[in-house]
């Protein structure tokens, strides 16, 4: 079959176990030939075998890159994404790969402050190894829960000026980001983790200058929840209609019964699936729309039907 416009089927060369939960995996043509580059903070989109597609930030350098290096944790209650990934995916497997893009670029700056919580080490990880081969000053704050969950965790050490902390799950031992944050300083922040370390960091940087403090989050919403139920979605200009199990979204039930989708991040995040929604309650989960558009429009990749069906407009 052939593949939409840029997207590559690439082999998997490698799968390294590097935490609990968490495994590397590396991509690379079957002829060996360089691949589209990039820039420290940048992400490929994987089709995983299970069908959804998922965004991975690049941990290599991207300058001529013979592979892709990207890191996946699997994620409790994931089906067809982390899951997949960590259940389906060897040595030797094809998957299908988007290009890299990146929207959590480093911008020029005097110094860095770089943030990552889990598995959101991976795009900081990338810029500390790229500022680092450059020279440039940056502080790293890694929070994790336990060292056995921690990614990368000798390398980050090595960072002269990294700090990991651990926190064991307990919310009185959650890293305090204060003294960081209280007066502004010349420096650009990055941070990639998991909702609530963004929501602090969001919280606390309120005083700061606007765009001196950049996030990556598509990592941070749950697809399908273990209370979820089936519902039923009507396409407005077929009268199509069409189950939505209590396992699937919308955009891959959708997708499962043939109809066109356009799609990205498949979290919540990017805003590409936006469909009207012409009848019925929604359950939105995204983090895209605003609230005065809740009543009219839904992100299909996460969000569902609050009770009864809905009707929505492709
Ligand atoms: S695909 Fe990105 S918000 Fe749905």
């Amino acid at each position: 079959m052939d593949l939409p416009e840029g997207r590559m089927a690439l082999t998997v060369t490698g799968r390294k176990e590097l935490a609990k939960d968490i495994c590397e995996f590396t991509l690379a043509r079957d002829d060996g030939a360089v691949l589209p580059s990039f820039t420290a903070g940048a992400h490929i989109t994987v089709e995983t075998p299970g069908g959804a597609m998922r965004r991975y930030s690049l941990l290599n350098d991207g300058s001529a890159p013979t592979s892709y290096v990207i890191a996946v944790k699997r994620e409790a209650n994931s089906r067809g994404g982390s899951a997949s990934m960590h259940a389906d995916v060897r040595e030797g497997t094809v998957l299908n790969v988007d290009p890299p893009e990146n929207e959590f670029e480093l911008v020029e700056a005097p110094k860095y402050l770089l943030i990552a919580g889990g598995i959101g080490i991976t795009p900081i990880l990338s810029m500390a190894r790229h500022l680092s081969a450059e020279g440039k000053a940056f502080r790293l704050i890694y929070c994790t829960r336990t060292p056995e969950e921690t990614a990368y965790l000798d390398e980050v050490s090595s960072f002269p000026t990294a700090t990991v902390h651990h926190d064991n799950g307990d919310i009185d031992d959650f890293y305090d980001f204060w003294d960081h944050f209280e007066k502004p300083g010349a420096e650009h922040v990055y941070c990639c983790g998991p909702a609530p370390l963004m929501e602090e960091i969001k919280a606390l940087s309120g005083h700061w200058t606007e765009g001196r403090v950049h996030f990556e989050d598509f990592a941070g919403v749950d697809v399908v929840r273990e209370d979820d139920v089936p519902f039923t979605v009507t396409i407005a200009s077929t009268g199509r209609e069409i189950e939505v199990p209590a396992d699937r979204s919308i955009l891959e039930a959708l997708r499962d019964a043939g109809e066109k989708t356009v799609s990205s991040c498949e979290s919540g995040t990017c805003g590409t699936c936006k469909c009207r929604l012409i009848e019925g309650e929604a359950d939105h989960r995204d983090l895209v729309l605003m609230d005065e558009e809740k009543d009219d429009y839904i992100m299909i990749c996460v969000s569902r039907a609050k009770s009864g069906d809905l009707v929505v407009d492709l």
